[in-house]
């Protein structure tokens, strides 16, 4: 590769943001394209067969207008399902984002794990099978959260969401003797890419301390790994900005952080 390589990184919204910014800092020799799915968002709320229908051929055309060198699926919930189904039919290399279960129950210590996602994303068989592959005896508690994508979105609009409105979609994930810490949930999975945007309220709500496993950095080595070396001499290149329901975004500077300082177009 001699240019400047395209990433694509494409989510329901604007919870990918968390895996781009790590991409980011791994890579800021790469061109980005981030693409939020919104008019279909949220993808928790959509049948499997919806989420095929949807994602599939939307790919198509944005790897037809952009040309990525590598697509980040940036989204737990379409990545537990269209990955194969992406691979199957497109060239482009594809990294997805799954469940760091896996970490996750290597890290605990008091044996409970929750993974808290969205209601499709625990539901998925893939995420079934990681159990099953990983748990390594671990209690690994399910928790698929219906809300708190939207209110994470929400969020970073600028709303203001209330404590009890999070604790609501949180507290399934505090499982055990809370006056134990060796019998009780130590370690919770963020198993849906908007999690991290809210991750000062989420630990500062928690019932008790708990490690919050993000896979954000490990994706981010990954995709520098598959790209190769970087390209000497270009510290950075431009970044793009798509909503697929084409609104314009107020979220101005909000953004700039994301895509390690740069201002996408
Ligand atoms: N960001 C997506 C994920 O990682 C989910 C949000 C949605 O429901 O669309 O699962």
């Amino acid at each position: 590769m001699t240019n400047s390589p395209t990433i694509l990184v494409f989510d329901s919204g604007l919870g990918g943001l968390t895996v781009l910014r790590e991409v980011v800092a791994a890579r800021p020799d790469a061109h980005y394209v981030y693409v939020a799915d919104d008019a279909f968002f949220p993808y928790g709320h959509h049948s499997e067969d919806e989420i095929i229908a949807r994602v599939v051929p939307l790919m198509g055309e944005l790897i037809g207008t952009h040309d990525p060198d590598l697509v980040v699926i940036a989204c737990n919930t379409a990545s537990t399902l269209v990955l194969s189904h992406l691979r199957a039919v497109y060239s482009v290399p594809f990294v997805g984002t799954v469940p760091a279960i896996k970490p996750a129950c290597a890290h605990s210590k008091s044996r409970r794990v929750s993974v808290l996602g969205t209601k499709g994303t625990v539901k998925r068989e893939y995420t079934r099978a990681l159990i099953r592959d990983f748990a390594q005896g671990c209690e690994v508690t399910l928790v698929g959260s219906p809300e708190l994508a939207s209110l994470a979105e929400r969020a970073l609009g600028g709303d203001t969401i209330s404590d009890g409105a999070i604790l609501a979609e949180l507290s399934p994930c505090f499982v055990g003797d809370p006056a134990d810490a060796g019998a009780r949930t130590d370690t919770v999975v963020l198993a849906c890419t908007h999690y991290p945007l809210l991750l000062e309220r989420l630990t500062r709500l928690a019932p008790w301390p708990v490690d919050w496993i993000d896979p954000a950095p490990a994706i981010a080595r990954r995709v520098s790994d598959l790209l190769g070396s970087h390209i000497g001499g270009i510290v950075q290149s431009g970044a793009e900005m798509i909503f697929t329901s084409n609104r314009v975004h107020g979220l101005g500077a909000a953004l700039t952080p994301f895509f390690g300082g740069r201002v996408p177009a």
